[in-house]
């Protein structure tokens, strides 16, 4: 290839990679790369509709990219190269982010955590905005204590064991039932936050034998498939079979409508406003708050109308 089209290619990559790199600074609008979790569940459709919403109001650009957390890593970087100004990223898994991390900050572009959190030292990312995932665990382990008078068999649905989340729910619902020697914990599986998939697991369980008083999933989708296989076996969820979950979706609250469900403990998905709110003080150089920890309660028959939105 001649010298002189060598040189008018690099030019005009050049200036092709110079516009991706100005485009915030070109039109005055602020970007921002949103790395959200491929997850079939309405919780994070909701979460996503907040952050989507949240730019909209606010005028940032933002990208989305929503993926497992091979893609994610890819989208962090991607973002990155295009040189936005900061980015939200809700981590599927806590491990495997440090070398991603380490290149926002070379780059200079601040990361906010929403919804769950990493192992990554925390002078790679800005701050983490979600709930107590221990103490949800924790509030659901004494309302079990309290309903199965301390005696019953319980089967735990968790989401990917290698969340946040499911980590810190069981640690949290261990720390409570295990000062109770007649509850049992006599499955605990899998359900991939997925409807279908808690019904499937709870199916299996059934088919095998398996005996239970009450379900603990990590979240309501879970919990709604287990109410699916309950009732395909002629049972009664709700009532034979207990059922508490986390998240409070308004389908749960639904199901403690029709009495098929009892309790729900709340794991707000509305994190757009705060998330925004943090990444811009970042993006500015300001000093904020590392770990953004939002408020949860319990949700059962007695006080589930009392939810201000009525679930989410
Ligand atoms: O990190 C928050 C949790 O993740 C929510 O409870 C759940 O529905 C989601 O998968």
């Amino acid at each position: 290839m001649k010298r002189s089209l060598l040189l008018t290619m690099a030019l005009l990559l050049l200036g092709t990679m110079a516009f991706a790199n100005g485009q915030a600074a070109d039109d005055g609008k602020i970007v921002v790369g949103f790395a959200q979790i491929k997850e079939d569940s309405p919780w994070r459709t909701t979460e996503t509709n907040s952050v989507q919403q949240e730019a909209e109001r606010l005028g940032i650009e933002l990208k989305l990219s929503v993926t497992d957390q091979a893609g994610q890593i890819a989208a962090l970087r991607d973002f990155i190269a295009q040189g936005v100004d900061g980015i939200l990223l809700a981590p599927q898994t806590r491990s495997g982010w440090d070398e991603v991390l380490q290149e926002a900050k070379d780059a200079n572009i601040p990361v906010v955590l929403l919804d769950r959190g990493l192992d990554a030292p925390e002078h790679l990312w800005a701050a983490q905005i979600s709930s107590d995932f221990a103490f949800e665990g924790r509030l659901a382990g004494e309302w079990v204590a309290d309903r199965l008078q301390g005696n019953g068999k319980v089967v735990e649905l968790f989401g990917d064991p290698a969340a946040d989340p499911a980590i810190l729910r069981s640690e949290g619902f261990m720390e409570i039932i295990s000062q109770y020697p007649g509850i049992e914990v006599v499955e605990s599986k899998t359900g991939e936050w997925s409807q279908d998939k808690g019904r499937q697991v709870v199916e299996a369980w059934l088919a095998a034998g398996v005996e239970f008083d009450l379900v603990y999933a990590h979240n309501d989708g879970m919990a709604l498939g287990a109410i699916d296989a309950l009732k395909a076996a002629g049972k009664k969820p709700g009532q034979e079979v207990l059922i508490i979950s986390v998240d409070a979706i308004k389908a749960a609250f639904e199901a403690i409508e029709r009495g098929e469900m009892n309790a729900t403990v709340e794991c707000s998905p509305l994190l757009g406003p705060m998330g925004f709110a943090t990444l811009m003080a970042a993006m500015d150089g300001q000093a904020v708050d590392q770990y953004i920890i939002t408020p949860d309660s319990l949700y059962d028959e007695s006080n589930y109308k009392d939810h201000p939105t009525g679930g989410f």
